[in-house]
């Protein structure tokens, strides 16, 4: 099967929906790739590279969208590009599209696209859960266009952002606020502080503030209570008083910081209005805000959607396009997000369409001639009820038989225990019948090691299992000093005892354990550790 990856037509947009190195993701796959001529142009990507990569190059638009099975795009299909093609046209029946289409504002469009029986699969539609991450690409977007908000700040800001003592005199540090620590607002702080602004943030949601903290920027509080979270941990609408006391908030913060970087917003929502004309005025000249929000109607008044508007000094950045702004990188976090949905769908070298994958029905607005947009709820995961003594751990709701029962584990599995525990006891015994008294004392503290051992490791947390590993690491060492006492074993005896070989196994297992230990700790410490 053919993908085409075509070259975006809207206005200004240099993203393109796959990069050499996506097409080779695609081609593993066992794809055939064709790409527009000049598709990547925009982003320094060349039509060499592309084909090194392994992708053909088409020339004819109409030939590179009718022979393809699956389309990958950016933005939504529309009219326009040098001859005014109208995208969707070009579509072949039951084909699969995979690019943003934001099916709340686009409704014509999907009635386009059901009509031409193509099934569209949304970008802007995957659901945001742990198993969908590596698919979204609205994250991935945020993530770039919080990043380069700051760049466009520093850019219009006329003083540097870190502060300096120079022979020439004190610069101040700029002091930057960022409203809505979500995705492009946690970016937004770790942009600023790297810079060397003091960064300040808010966000009604209470789970931002260990977030913005754990940043290094302050965290602004607002006594007023009320709980911000929402469905799939996003924002809820907050009410009135609430807006008024955070308004307030930033009504003070306008008089003190030089930058304000709003990123405020409720999905499938107008986004509220926060910084007023009034404030704007109360800044100081040279001030800069960008605001995030400016496609759906932007969180400060004087926000003009796409343009840069100075006011009374103050300069306010209203652009919509900012992961373009950043285009190669953009468009390969993009084209990643893209592959990985692609291969959700990609089954047997067929595309499958799976109505009980929550990704790929969270993100399917049209299939079969239908519109299939807004998708039912995602099913909210039964609770299971934490067990109660005596109950098997693993038992389920669908399980109710085992649930029921006297004692609650089920007959067979809590006969087939007492089986295992009544030859492991006859083993036992059988053992302190026939062994030395020395031998004896040795394996009840051998059985008690492995038991303890078992209960102890199988009741920790995953999140403790690092400094558990210093634990074992601890213990290891115990053996390799005991191995090692065995390997020298009598001074005139024999080297080849069952003790020393014993104490060699012994002695090389805790090593490897012991270096292993090392090995892992230094990874996860490097995870947290800045590059100098
Ligand atoms: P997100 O949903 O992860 O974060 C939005 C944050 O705003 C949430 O943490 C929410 O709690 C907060 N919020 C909601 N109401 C608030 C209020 N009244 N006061 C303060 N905070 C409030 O969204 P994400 O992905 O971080 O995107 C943020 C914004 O950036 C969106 O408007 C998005 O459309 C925009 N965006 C803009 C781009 C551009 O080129 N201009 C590109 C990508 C995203």
């Amino acid at each position: 099967m053919r993908i085409a990856i075509p070259k975006e037509i809207h206005p200004g947009e240099k993203r393109v929906a796959a990069t050499p190195q996506t097409v080779l993701r695609l081609r593993k796959l066992g794809f055939e790739v064709a790409v527009q001529a000049g598709a990547g142009l925009n982003t320094d990507l060349t039509d060499s590279a592309y084909q090194e990569a392994g992708a053909t190059i088409v020339e004819d638009v109409k030939a590179l969208w009718s022979g393809s099975g699956v389309i990958l795009k950016v933005r939504p299909p529309e009219t326009g590009g040098t001859f005014g093609i109208d995208e969707t046209e070009l579509l072949s029946p039951n084909s699969l599209l995979i690019s943003f289409v934001w099916p709340a504002q686009n409704r014509p469009l999907l009635e386009k696209l059901a009509a031409r029986k193509v099934t569209a699969l949304a970008m802007d539609c995957v659901p945001r859960i742990t198993r969908a991450q590596k698919m979204d690409a609205l994250s991935a977007m945020a993530n770039i266009a919080g990043y380069r908000s700051v760049i466009e700040a520093a850019q219009h800001f006329p003083r540097f952002f870190t502060g300096q003592m120079t022979a020439a005199g004190k610069i101040d540090p700029a002091k930057v606020l960022v409203i809505g620590a979500g995705v492009a607002g946690l970016a937004a702080i770790g942009a600023a502080r790297a810079l060397g602004a003091i960064v300040r943030a808010f966000d009604p949601r209470a789970a931002t503030r260990d977030q913005v903290k754990s940043m290094g920027a302050e965290y602004l509080e607002l006594h007023v209570q009320e709980e911000a979270e929402g469905k799939g941990g996003y924002a809820k609408e907050m009410s009135d008083s609430f807006l008024k006391a955070e308004m307030a908030l930033f009504a003070a913060q306008a008089m003190e910081v030089d930058v304000i970087i709003t990123t405020a917003l409720i999905p499938g929502k107008p986004a509220p209005k926060l910084i007023t004309a009034g404030m704007v005025e109360s800044m100081k000249p040279g001030s800069v805000i960008v605001d995030l929000a400016a496609e759906q109607g932007g969180n400060c008044a004087m926000t003009r959607p796409g343009e840069v508007v100075t006011h009374k000094g103050v300069t306010i950045v209203g652009y919509t396009d900012l992961p373009s702004r950043v285009a190669s990188l953009s468009s390969q976090l993009y084209g990643a997000t893209v592959a990985a949905l692609l291969e959700e769908v990609w089954k047997d070298n067929a595309i499958t369409i799976d109505e009980n994958d929550p990704v790929v029905r969270g993100s399917m607005v049209t299939h079969d001639g239908k519109i299939t947009w807004p998708p039912p709820p995602l099913p909210i995961p039964t609770p299971v009820a934490p067990p109660e003594p005596g109950v098997a751990a693993n038992t389920t709701k669908a399980e109710p038989a085992a649930a029921h029962h006297a004692n609650g584990a089920s007959p067979a599995s809590a006969s087939t225990i007492w089986v295992w525990m009544i030859l492991a006891a006859l083993f036992c015994v059988g053992i302190a019948w026939i062994a030395p008294p020395s031998f004896l004392s040795h394996f009840t503290v051998f059985v008690l090691a492995c038991f303890v051992g078992w209960q102890v490791i199988w009741n920790v947390k995953p999140a403790l299992h690092t400094p558990l590993m210093s634990v074992t690491n601890a213990i290891s060492g115990i053996i390799l000093i005991g191995g090692m006492l065995q390997l020298s074993g009598p001074p005139s005896g024999s080297s080849f005892t069952a003790a020393a070989i014993l104490g060699a196994i012994a002695v090389l297992i805790a090593t490897i354990n012991v270096a292993g230990g090392f090995l892992v700790t230094q990874r996860m410490l490097a995870m947290f550790r800045r590059n100098a």
